[in-house]
């Protein structure tokens, strides 16, 4: 889980880096043309699939390790489950990973199966036909409840990776007393940075700021 993790935190990182694009006042040229290239290069598309089968793995994993965990448990459940010996999002990665499961349902339906089995419609830059994936999802996001589901699992997604991102270097064993604060402020920051960025994509552009 924690292999995984790291690969899929990897690729959020990439993510909204193309995502941001969408931000730039050019009528969604620039992120167009990433997303083209994102969708037709070989080797991207060989990393996609890499990607996929990942989410899978990690879905997967999850649903086992909480089958073992409550096998192991027995009818007995833990006495004391709140207070300081643990935080909520490490008590809940089950309900946040699957609020993140059926976003990723929906975004992937309205988004990637679009882009590689729908019918986007393209546009002219210099000569080369190419799908206009931006005005795709500027109709999406021009609906309130649309950037409400979006900004809401963000929030989920915030606190899934607040206790993910040190876990998974914990349960590779690389934790370290010396390096251990500084792990802790890296994975805290990209927990609220990231998400707050891919929650302010669909604000931004709703609000047409
Ligand atoms: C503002 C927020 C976001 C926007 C505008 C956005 C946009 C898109 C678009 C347009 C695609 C299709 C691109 C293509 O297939 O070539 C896509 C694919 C995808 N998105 Fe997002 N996304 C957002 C947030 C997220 C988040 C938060 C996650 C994960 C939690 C995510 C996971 C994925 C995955 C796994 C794919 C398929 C990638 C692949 O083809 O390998 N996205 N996204």
């Amino acid at each position: 889980m924690a292999l995984t993790g790291l690969f899929l935190i990897l690729f959020l990182a990439v993510h909204l880096t193309g995502n941001l694009q969408l931000l730039k006042d050019d009528s969604g040229r620039s992120f167009n043309i990433y997303a083209e290239f994102m969708s037709t290069n070989p080797l991207i598309q060989l990393i996609s699939k890499g990607n996929f089968a990942f989410i899978l793995i990690h879905v997967l994993l999850s649903f086992y390790l909480t089958i073992q965990n409550r096998k192991a448990r027995g009818a007995e459940r833990y006495a004391v489950t709140s207070g300081k010996s643990s935080i909520w999002a490490s008590r809940n990665m089950g309900i946040l990973g699957t609020l993140i499961l059926i976003f990723m349902v929906v975004h992937l339906k309205d988004f990637w199966a679009q882009m590689h089995f729908g019918s986007v419609a393209t546009v002219d830059y210099d000569g080369h036909q190419v799908r206009d994936l931006a005005a795709l999802v500027d109709y999406w996001f021009a609906k309130e409840w649309y950037v409400a589901l979006y900004v809401f699992c963000m929030v989920a997604l915030a606190f899934h990776l607040w206790h993910g991102f040190i876990s998974a270097f914990q349960t590779l064993g690389l934790n370290h007393l010396k390096y251990n604060p500084v792990i802790s402020f890296v994975g805290k920051t990209f927990a609220l940075v990231v998400p707050a960025l891919f929650a302010w994509i669909p604000v931004a552009m709703y609000f047409n700021i």
